[in-house]
């Protein structure tokens, strides 16, 4: 199957299997605070990411492109971000890298959202060269490098070989003069993983935790005889944010199953600067159209300004700081890994 047709097998797969919820945050509650001292209209949701400056925390992240039919998405989830103010992602842009045909469903972000924030996206099996070519294509602000072991392991086509993938991931960081984003699709990253990626120079890591979209369950679908030992593999994305906030010079991205205005507060309140959402964006895109799916980020940013006014807190900064509660299997999670 070639890459293009693969990649629209997996949007549409996304849109048919859904979130599946497990990302954690349901063990995670605000202790209300009834003296807040702040007004609505002092709150800011102004966040940053390395040297990027973001309106908000929330980032349409990395889905598509490299097929013609994916131009419109991307087209429209251009129009979402420069409406609404939220930094984009493309999708992997190995395609275009690998034939120029695709190059147009990529440059079409940039084309309609000129002084947007965009990142790039490549695997991280990619080289410097390709790398470069990625953040050019799309003048990025950023470069994104997705992990994606498990998916590759269930794909009876993918990689099996993941070796040198530090090497060259500490190669591209040290030859790309923009900020590099190291990122999980969906199974999260450990504080082993985010130590390793601090000691070769990453200083922002999504850890595309557990919880939401499953490219465990996508690739089944796409198997004649499923391999569903991977089904519930992963860390989810409330623990993989705790896993990683344990390291002072990494900035987190958080990632997986986020789809509401609380769950955006509790993970910046668990250590996360900027939230990533990919599969609800996507459905709410092709379900509902462009003019909701402008009105439901536009919301999420109001509600986030509410949320914070109720915690008593007017900008990002204090949301990370303030009291919280976890419980359940989460505590327990924390407890058996040393997190306090
Ligand atoms: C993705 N995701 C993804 N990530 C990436 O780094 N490069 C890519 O090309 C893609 N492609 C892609 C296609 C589709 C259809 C979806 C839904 C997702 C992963 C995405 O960025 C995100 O990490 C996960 O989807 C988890 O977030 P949600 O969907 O639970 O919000």
């Amino acid at each position: 199957m070639s890459r293009a047709s693969r990649k629209l097998e997996h949007m549409k797969l996304a849109l048919e299997i859904g979130q599946s919820d497990t990302h954690d945050f349901q063990n995670v509650h605000f202790v209300h605070q009834a003296l807040p001292e702040v007004s609505f209209d002092e709150t800011s949701i102004n966040s940053t990411i390395g040297e990027l400056h973001l309106g908000s925390p929330i980032i349409i992240n990395a889905m598509t492109g490299g097929a013609h039919e994916t131009t419109k998405i991307n087209e429209q989830l251009a129009i979402v971000a420069r409406d609404t103010g939220v930094a984009l992602a493309v999708g992997s842009q190995m395609s275009a890298i690998k034939n120029k045909e695709f190059i147009p469903s990529y440059q079409v972000v940039r084309k309609i959202n000129p002084d947007g924030v965009i990142f790039a996206n490549i695997g991280a099996e990619a080289d410097i060269e390709q790398a470069k070519i990625a953040v050019e294509m799309i003048e990025a602000n950023a470069l994104q490098i997705h992990l994606n072991v498990i998916q590759e392991l269930i794909m009876p086509e993918g990689d099996r070989d993941f070796r040198g993938t530090i090497e060259r991931l500490q190669a591209i960081n040290d030859a790309i003069d923009v900020p590099i984003i190291v990122k999980e699709v969906g199974f999260g990253i450990s504080r082993e993983t985010a130590k390793t990626l601090k000691e070769i120079g990453i200083t922002i890591i999504d850890v595309g935790g557990k919880g939401g979209t499953s490219f465990a369950r996508i690739e089944n679908e796409r198997r004649i005889k499923p391999l569903s030992l991977f089904d519930d593999w992963g860390i989810s994305t409330a623990a993989s944010i705790l896993e990683v906030s344990k390291y002072e010079n990494i900035e987190i991205i958080a990632t997986g199953g986020i789809k509401d205005s609380l769950n955006i507060a509790k993970a910046i309140a668990l250590g996360a600067k900027a939230i990533g959402l990919a599969g609800v964006v996507l459905n709410k895109l092709v379900t509902n159209g462009l003019d909701d799916t402008i009105e439901y980020i536009e919301e999420i940013n109001q509600e986030l300004r509410l949320i914070m006014t109720g915690l008593g807190v007017s900008n990002i900064m204090d949301l990370q700081r303030v009291p919280m509660v976890i419980l359940r299997d989460l505590k327990d999670w924390c407890e058996l890994r040393g997190i306090d």
